[in-house]
């Protein structure tokens, strides 16, 4: 399977998010990655459940939906019912992941864990058979824009042989300071959808920029 683009929604246009909808519909993009935060599992507020909807409405490709908040066991319906095609929880958020993801699978999602920097790959080993998804930051989360960490490669090529001794499924998502400069070594290292926000949205012609990422 070739990789997948997932352009993070936190970096458009909120003043006219339609047209940065349809640029994404329009792209060779594949999801539309869509981050929430609570302002207390990370220092920042994002939105809510208004705008995915409203993003739903318009967007032809599935909503990849990361959570960064507290007690995401909660709000999986509510998640579902706005449109999450998947859903990403924090292994960090999370004291019964177990039961979160098998929640998450019982609505119809696929299920996603985030991992934060500083948490080691192998915390994942009981729980990578049951995983769809790891989403793995490469910045600390809360905002776009930031300085990719240079640790997430070996991170990447950890997960990678952990998925293949397991026979897991997962597909490798890496979010944070994903840029033309990064990307194809994160590709050799096993990773298999890129997250890109301050990258697509901050480049003059977003939908060509896409492209690139796309060619690997
Ligand atoms: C960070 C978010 C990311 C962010 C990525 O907390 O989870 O999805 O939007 O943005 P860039 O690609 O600009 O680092
Ligand atoms: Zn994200």
């Amino acid at each position: 399977m070739s990789h997948l683009i997932a352009p993070s929604i936190l970096s458009a246009n909120f003043a006219n998010l339609q047209a940065d909808i349809e640029l994404i519909n329009n792209s060779e993009a594949d999801w539309f990655h869509v981050d929430v935060m609570d302002g207390v599992f990370v220092p920042n507020i994002s939105f809510g459940f208004p705008v995915i909807k409203a993003i739903s409405k318009f967007a032809k490709k599935p909503l990849d939906v990361h959570l960064m908040i507290v007690e995401p066991d909660r709000y999986a319906q509510a998640f579902k019912d706005a449109g999450a095609g998947s859903l990403s929880v924090h292994i960090e958020a999370c004291p019964h992941l177990h039961r979160s993801i098998q929640n998450i699978k019982n609505l119809g999602m696929k299920a996603g864990v985030a991992i934060n920097p500083h948490t080691p790959v192998h915390m994942l080993e009981d729980i990578i058979a049951d995983l769809d998804l790891v989403c793995m930051m490469s910045v600390n989360p809360g905002f776009g824009g930031q300085k990719f960490i240079q640790n997430t490669f070996e991170k990447v090529r950890q997960l990678h042989a952990l998925i293949l001794r397991q026979g897991s499924k997962a597909l490798i998502e890496i979010d944070g300071g994903v840029d033309l400069n990064n990307y194809q070594e994160l590709l050799h290292c096993g990773a298999n959808v890129l997250v890109a926000g301050n990258t697509v949205f901050g480049s003059p012609n977003p939908s060509e920029t896409i492209s690139l990422l796309k060619k690997g």
